[in-house]
């Protein structure tokens, strides 16, 4: 197989596993209440902005525990702004939630006009501390920004692991990185937290091994998509085994200069 086609077939079987999942990283509604919560003041009409929003669960979930903000998401890809769309509808919240195609490096947005910024699992994609000087100045003074990232929890990892991560995030760094990187860029840390274990399987994982138990099945006289697929279960596989290892840590600042 040429690497074109090695290339178009990895990105087909990361379409299959992918499509329709709850969410597109480790997340649930209680830690984003939770994230939110630790926000200062946030006022009932607020403007929010949720950067790389996948389908939209923490957007529409915002929307629920905000219930007279309005909630732009932004996504890189097509797909997943039709899904928020469709879900916005379905909530019956269309009049307040919007979602667009955007790229969180170049966000078509008037600065000064957000009250919060939200950015769960996706702001390792340009870098957090470029992600944390880009976005600042769209906050209001005073707004806040909270974001999840992969962290290392241990310093104990087994080399296996820590190839891995290598290879999928060379820039994940420790849990104490994180409020050290909010004030290098002119935020103040209002709270942090490491998402529970469920966070990680309840919408996220547990659905994708489902779904590629079944693909398994579909693709079973495709020997390269089951080597692909057996690419996403050995992630599902490190968690269970390591996951006392790392984590994903959720970062609230606030914006003071
Ligand atoms: C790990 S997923 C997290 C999605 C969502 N926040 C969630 O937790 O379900 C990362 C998201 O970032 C999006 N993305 C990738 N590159 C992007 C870019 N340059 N600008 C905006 N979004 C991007 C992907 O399409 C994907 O939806």
């Amino acid at each position: 197989m040429s690497g074109t086609d090695a290339e178009a077939l990895a990105r087909r079987v990361m379409f299959l596993v992918h499509r329709d999942l709850p969410r597109e990283g480790p997340g649930n509604r209680e830690s984003t209440a939770r994230a939110l919560a630790m926000v200062p003041e946030i006022p009932a009409a607020a403007e929010v902005l949720d950067i790389g929003c996948g389908p939209g669960r923490q957007t529409l979930d915002l929307a629920a525990l905000l219930p007279r903000a309005r909630v732009l998401g932004v996504d890189a890809h097509a797909g997943f702004v039709e899904d928020g769309v469709r879900r916005a509808a379905r909530a019956g919240v269309s009049d307040r939630v919007r979602f667009a195609v955007g790229d969180m490096r170049a966000l078509d947005v008037e600065p000064g006009t957000f009250d919060l910024l939200w950015c769960e699992g996706a702001a390792y994609i340009m870098g957090v501390e470029a992600a944390l000087a880009a976005w600042r100045p769209l906050l209001k003074v005073g707004g806040c920004l909270a974001f999840t990232d992969a962290v290392w929890l241990t310093d104990s990892a087994p080399q296996t692991l820590r190839t891995w991560w290598q290879s999928e995030y060379p820039g994940m760094r420790t849990l104490e990185s994180g409020p050290v990187r909010v004030t290098d860029a002119g935020y103040a840390l209002c709270g942090q937290f490491v998402l529970p274990e469920a966070a990680w399987w309840d919408d996220y994982y547990k659905p994708m091994e489902s779904r590629l138990a079944s693909l398994r099945v579909e693709m079973e006289s495709e020997p390269a998509a089951l080597a692909a697929l057996a690419e996403h279960q050995r992630e599902i596989d490190y968690y269970r085994r390591w996951s006392d290892h790392y984590g994903y840590q959720f970062v609230v600042a606030r914006r003071i200069v």
